[in-house]
């Protein structure tokens, strides 16, 4: 079974409903390491080392945050600048990551009709993403689709639960063995049949 660390940012989560519907149904799931950023790091003093050594142990790496400013929350940023060193992570000797899966798990209050070239933001999620995307592959990873939840403040508790369901469910995806190439084709991973919920 593949080891999932979820690298998770968020700056207020104790006024989440997002998120918190997210991060409470996968917490506890076997194989599945939850690190939470802001909790960790209030000071923004990263242990660079500690978090090498968790990233050497784990297979798949979750960017898990909600999109702020088209972008994370300033601490997982400060968690890519400080951790993702040369010649560790990228450059001649920077191997630590190679093959190691990575993807962004976000939620947005803009709905999906707003991300695209005539919608309110102009460019789409998977745009937006695209640093992230960029780094991944710099650092010599398999970058995923992301898995979305997007028109956060239109969500009631049963769509939310529903979102949850479906990334409990990709989180068992994840774990098996299964062959990336199918995942790579979708534009987001919720739109997997898999992951479907009945
Ligand atoms: C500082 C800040 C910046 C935000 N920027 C964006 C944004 O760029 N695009 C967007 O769709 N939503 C944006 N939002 C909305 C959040 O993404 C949304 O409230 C969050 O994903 C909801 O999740 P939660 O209930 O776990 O907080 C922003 C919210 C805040 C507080």
């Amino acid at each position: 079974m593949k080891k999932i660390l979820i690298l998770f940012s968020h700056p207020k989560f104790e006024k989440s409903r997002a998120n918190s519907a997210l991060i409470e149904r996968i917490k506890d799931k076997e194989g599945v390491t939850l690190h939470d950023l802001y909790e960790r790091y209030p000071d923004f003093h990263i242990d660079v080392t500690a978090e090498k050594e968790l990233l050497n142990q784990h297979d798949v790496i979750i960017w898990h945050h909600p999109l702020y400013w088209y972008s994370c929350p300033p601490l997982m940023k400060q968690w890519i600048d400080m951790v993702l060193e040369f010649n560790w992570a990228y450059g001649p000797e920077g191997n630590a990551l190679q093959d190691k899966t990575c993807l962004n798990v976000i939620t947005t209050g803009g709905s999906k009709e707003m991300y695209c070239s005539e919608g309110v933001n102009s460019f789409s999620v998977n745009q937006f993403l695209r640093p992230f995307e960029q780094t991944a592959k710099l650092c010599g990873m398999k970058y995923l689709p992301p898995f979305a939840v997007m028109g956060t403040h239109r969500l009631n508790d049963e769509d939310l639960e529903d979102y949850a369901n479906q990334y409990s469910k990709l989180i068992v995806l994840l774990q098996d063995e299964i062959s990336l190439k199918e995942l790579k084709l979708a534009t987001f991973l919720n739109d997997l049949p898999k992951l479907k919920t009945s």
